[in-house]
């Protein structure tokens, strides 16, 4: 089974931040969790390196452009090592293949009569790249999405393309493909997007405007539309149109934010529809993250969460954990250094590492280093065993993103269950007594048996910290390379590792 994930692709205007953090995050946990299962995973993220606000951010920096864009998409680049998403492709649109193949679909799209000139005039916001109709501006008349930003009021001749004669064909799509859009509350949106006739998109920009982009082959005085350019890369990015990109795209699927469902769930798909292309396989959507009190982080209100600066105070993990836990795919959702830290002890320290520090080094100090030979399993045995199996089971499938957050919740309530275990059973008073030393073991066997079994399925969400506890679990054992939840694998006799603190508290 093969499957193509990719993630928007940022503007290089600013630093990177933590929503872009999220939704690579977000793609490396859905490809470890596909390749688990044996699949083949490609995963793509990058940068988006033209455009209007781009160049204004170079003008600004006093670099010169290509300066500009390889400083900036590098440090995007090392915040993705640093949150070790597994990228196969990290994409920047000024790569000169992708920028040929724009070019080209661009002058079929012109020969074929889909783009056509025109004068136009109209409220332009640099932070969409895009031309706002009035009804799509909030009360006092600004962009929603930047209120902040003024809109320019641009009169300028430019190309467009045409939408209207692909509507119908997509409306069918998507009723047709239920799971077009996942979750359903974003097909209902973007349905709505479809119900009026569809204005010609404006596709270029006049050079005297921006020079930052892909000259447009039928008319060098203007440059490739942003958006155009960068959608693209899904496709360039697996050679396009070279053959061989066709079984990878038949398996795409698009993460990204609400904030650009229009242009991947309108402006794509008719893109594609035009250029007699596949339609991707699924839109999967999330929503936002926000600052401390539920409004949009900034540097003024000093509710900004920074990526690298969550990473430093209490690594990569803590983040992916966070991110993964907390993310609500239909709602906004809020973050905070402080609410990251609090989930991280709360969680990760006083439940997952607690447990395995308890258990382990019990282990390790009354049973000569290794698993201890079980008993009998009494009806509380079987009972923890099955909830255990049955929350890991969850990490066992292909994962929807909307369902991460629930998934993780099972295995932190399996994890709380099992600690329940330890502390009703009480090994250590077990231990004292001839009697009941075999009662023991048992407890044992099994606390360490689904602890195991609690870190395989972590680690997809805290690759390193899933990886030193099995270390300390099962020392030796390669990870394996399919992944079938199983009880019972350790074995009697087995050797236990050194076990070390798996999470540090964070203060
Ligand atoms: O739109 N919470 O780039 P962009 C969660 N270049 N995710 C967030 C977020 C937040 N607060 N803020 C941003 C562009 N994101 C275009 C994309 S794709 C062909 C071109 C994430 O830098 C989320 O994935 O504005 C969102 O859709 C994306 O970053 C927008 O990044
Ligand atoms: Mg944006």
């Amino acid at each position: 089974m093969k499957s193509y994930l990719t993630t928007p692709i940022y503007y290089v205007n600013a630093a990177p931040h933590i929503g872009h953090a999220h939704t690579s995050t977000m793609a490396d946990i859905l490809k470890r969790n596909r390749r688990m299962l044996g699949w083949d995973v490609r995963l793509s993220t990058g940068c988006d390196e033209h455009g209007q606000k781009n160049q204004e951010a170079a003008e600004k920096s006093g670099l010169t452009p290509q300066a500009y864009l390889d400083q900036r998409s590098e440090e995007f680049r090392k915040v993705f090592d640093l949150l070790q998403v597994e990228y196969d492709y990290f994409v920047r649109t000024t790569r000169p293949a992708h920028k040929a193949e724009v070019a080209a679909a661009e002058q079929r799209l012109f020969d074929a009569g889909l783009i056509v000139q025109k004068a136009y005039s109209g409220n332009y916001c640099p932070g969409c790249e895009q031309f706002k109709k009035d009804s799509d501006l909030n009360q006092e008349g600004r962009c929603p999405d930047h209120p902040s930003i003024d809109l320019q009021q641009i009169d300028e001749t430019n190309y467009f393309f045409k939408l209207e004669p692909f509507r119908q064909r997509l409306i069918d799509h998507i009723e047709a493909n239920p799971d077009f859009v996942d979750p359903p509350v974003y097909r209902g949106e973007l349905l709505q997007m479809l119900r009026d006739p569809l204005e010609d998109l404006s596709i270029s920009r006049p050079k005297a405007r921006v020079t930052l982009g892909i000259e447009l082959p039928f008319d060098t005085s203007h440059v490739t539309y942003v958006w155009f350019d960068a959608l693209l890369n899904y496709l360039t990015n697996l050679d396009w149109p070279a053959p061989g990109y066709e079984e990878w795209w038949a398996q795409s699927h698009h993460l990204i934010g609400k904030d650009i469902l229009k242009t991947h769930g309108v402006y794509w798909p008719i893109m594609l529809m035009a250029l007699d292309i596949p339609l991707p396989r699924q839109l999967v959507v999330h929503g936002h993250w926000l600052g401390e009190g539920g409004v949009k982080m900034s540097k003024t209100l000093g509710n900004v969460v920074d990526p690298i600066e969550v990473v430093e105070a209490w690594g990569t993990d803590a983040l992916r954990y966070y991110l993964a836990r907390n993310m609500r795919s239909d709602s906004d959702s809020q973050i905070s250094m402080e609410s990251i830290r609090q989930t991280y002890n709360a969680e990760l320290v006083n439940k997952f590492g607690n447990l395995l520090s308890r258990v382990g080094k019990f282990a390790r100090a009354r049973f000569e280093g290794v698993v201890p030979a079980p008993g009998a399993f009494d009806a509380d045995d079987e009972a923890i065993r099955a909830q255990t199996l049955a929350a890991v089971s969850k990490f066992a499938v292909p994962i929807r993103l909307a369902e991460l957050p629930a998934c993780l919740a099972a295995l932190v309530e399996a994890c709380d269950e099992l600690n329940g275990y330890v502390a009703r059973n009480a090994p250590w008073d077990l231990f004292k007594d001839p009697a009941t030393l075999e009662r023991c073991r048992t407890v044992i066997y099994i606390s360490l048996d689904c602890q195991r079994l609690l870190f395989e399925a972590m680690r997809i969400i805290t690759p390193t910290a899933a990886d030193k506890a099995l270390s300390m679990l099962r020392p030796g054992t390669p990870a394996d390379t399919i992944w079938t939840p199983e009880l019972g694998v350790m074995a009697a006799g087995d050797a236990l590792g050194e076990i070390e603190t798996l999470f540090p508290r964070a203060d």
